[in-house]
């Protein structure tokens, strides 16, 4: 492994596999000038990937409007406008280092320095949003999964949820927490899935298991 992929996954393992928020948040703040190199070198291609898979179903003209859930340095609204996204994106997520940075891409309509929590709602109005896209955020000590409710409220009917999920022992338990709310919204008839499909998460072998890290594609609709 050089001593780039090195230095990239010991930040990946940084924000990881903090054990509670604050230091979580904390290790974002350290590491945000760096994300996008790091990023990078360990062959990162979770964004690219939920955006191919995503593309075609979204809404893609002027009057679109996206929200980036955790939206961190703005890696989700640049692959989007890279594939040709002439909608307007909004972005939310918790550490204003990062969203710093998502600002000056100059490519965010609005953005919200705020936590998402599993008990009340989104600083933004509902029934608004034709897409919310979640990429790399849902996982252990980030987005809880009761936030779900939360972030398919402030779709439109006929909105789009896009999100990934990194296939991962330590990511066993949340995903199965995350499906589970998620097949009950189903049951509701409040979602319907349009897309599953099995990514790239990151190229470079990970820590874990020696290997790429996999993960999950998902579109759903809301009803
Ligand atoms: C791995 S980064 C992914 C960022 C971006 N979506 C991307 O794909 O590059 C995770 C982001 O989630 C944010 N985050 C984690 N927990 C959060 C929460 N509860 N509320 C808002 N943002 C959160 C972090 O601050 C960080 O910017």
């Amino acid at each position: 492994m050089s001593e780039e992929e090195e230095m990239g996954w010991r930040c990946v393992n940084d924000l990881v596999y903090q054990s509670n928020a604050k230091d979580r948040n904390a290790a974002y703040t350290r590491l945000a000038s760096v994300y996008d190199i790091h990023m990078e070198n360990v062959g990162a291609v979770a964004n690219e990937n939920l955006v191919k898979v995503a593309f075609e179903f979204v809404k893609n003209d002027e009057s679109s409007l996206m929200l980036d859930v955790a939206a961190g340095t703005g890696k989700t609204a640049k692959y989007f406008k890279d594939s040709g996204y002439v909608g307007q994106t909004d972005g939310i997520d918790v550490n204003a280092e990062m969203l710093d940075i998502a600002i000056r891409t100059g490519l965010y309509r609005k953005t919200y320095s705020q936590e998402i929590v599993d008990h009340s709602p989104l600083p933004v109005p509902d029934n608004t949003y034709d897409v919310a896209a979640v990429v790399g955020a849902f996982l252990e000590n980030h987005l809880r999964t009761g936030c779900i409710p939360y972030i398919v409220r402030a779709l439109k009917p006929g909105g789009l949820m896009i999100f990934n999920c990194r296939i991962t022992e330590h990511n066993k338990e949340y995903l199965g927490k995350l499906m589970g709310i998620i097949d009950s919204l189903i049951d509701d008839s409040k979602m319907e899935l349009v897309k599953k499909k099995e990514i790239c998460f990151s190229r470079s072998n990970s820590k874990e298991d020696g290997k790429p890290i996999k993960g999950w594609a998902f579109v759903y609709r809301k009803l």
